[in-house]
């Protein structure tokens, strides 16, 4: 089941990856910019970012850290790697690798990072403690997630208009996750604690994304709303846009809320 639900993500994300690079500017841009603020990369560090997507914070962290420093940017959609290999040509600091990264084998690194990842995990607290013991002790870990309801709304208006279209039901909430129990901000810091790390804090980035149709539209083609597309017909997909562009002005949804939750801590041993 948890191997299903992988193959699942990654072929959202395979097929989102150039709509992800789309998005990138109005949403993850933004989102990575407020992490990187917060996980402050420095000249010279080694960096792993995890579940690197097509770069939003991986790229610029290659910046900062420069010549002398490193970054494993790490993803587990082979197209999302190549996108970011193409877009990182000039940064030989950034190495892109396709791996899953709750197996990732090296560590030691001076920050672990990783914006909008951790809840894909199959196991969250698994993958997320793998994640900290790659750090080196002391080092720093910032996990970036969302906050409460964000961006539910899109996959509402989405999953009303599949259905109306394809004459299917309306589908069934996810199944709890644990995601649902930590996405406000103390719940959020009491686990990070809960996962040895010291200093832990948790920065509130309040953020709305307006909904003009093209960016209503990039928000499904470009994430991993992408996967709910993966059983509408090709002929229906055009569809599918008006009616979930309808749903949202008919529900008079013209932002979205993207706000994150950004945690951050430290390793102690
Ligand atoms: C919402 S995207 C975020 C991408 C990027 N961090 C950003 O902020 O633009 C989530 C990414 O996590 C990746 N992912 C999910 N599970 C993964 C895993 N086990 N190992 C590596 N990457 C994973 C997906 O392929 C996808 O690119």
């Amino acid at each position: 089941m948890a191997d299903d639900r992988q193959t699942e993500i990654r072929g959202a994300f395979d097929a989102a990856a150039a709509d992800f690079t789309a998005l990138r500017r109005h949403l993850w841009e933004p989102i990575a910019a407020a992490a990187l603020a917060v996980a402050d990369p420095r000249p010279g560090e080694r960096v792993l970012d995890a579940c690197c997507g097509t770069g939003a914070s991986a790229i610029p962290s290659a910046r900062l850290v420069g010549a002398d420093g490193q970054v494993d940017a790490v993803d587990v959609s082979g197209p999302m790697v190549d996108e970011l290999r193409r877009l990182s040509a000039d940064l030989p600091q950034l190495r892109a690798h396709q791996a899953d990264v709750t197996t990732w084998p090296d560590e030691g690194y001076d920050l672990v990072q990783s914006a909008l990842g951790i809840f894909f995990f199959p196991d969250m607290t698994a993958g997320t403690d793998h994640l900290i013991s790659r750090a080196r002790p002391g080092g720093r870990v910032v996990f970036t997630i969302w906050r409460g309801e964000s961006m539910a709304a899109a996959g509402r208006h989405l999953g009303l208009a599949i259905a109306e279209v394809t004459n299917t039901p309306v589908p069934a909430p996810r199944p709890p996750h644990l995601i649902d129990r930590v996405n406000q901000a103390d719940p959020y810091a009491v686990w990070l604690t809960e996962r040895g790390l010291a200093d832990v804090e948790v920065t509130v980035h309040e953020r709305a994304l307006t909904m003009t149709p093209e960016v209503a539209w990039l928000v499904i083609v470009g994430s991993g709303f992408r996967g709910a597309l993966a059983k509408v017909p090709a002929e229906l997909v055009d569809t599918v846009r008006e009616t979930y562009l309808a749903s949202l002005r008919d529900g008079g949804v013209t932002e979205l809320d993207a706000t994150t939750l950004i945690g951050a801590g430290r390793r102690l041993t």
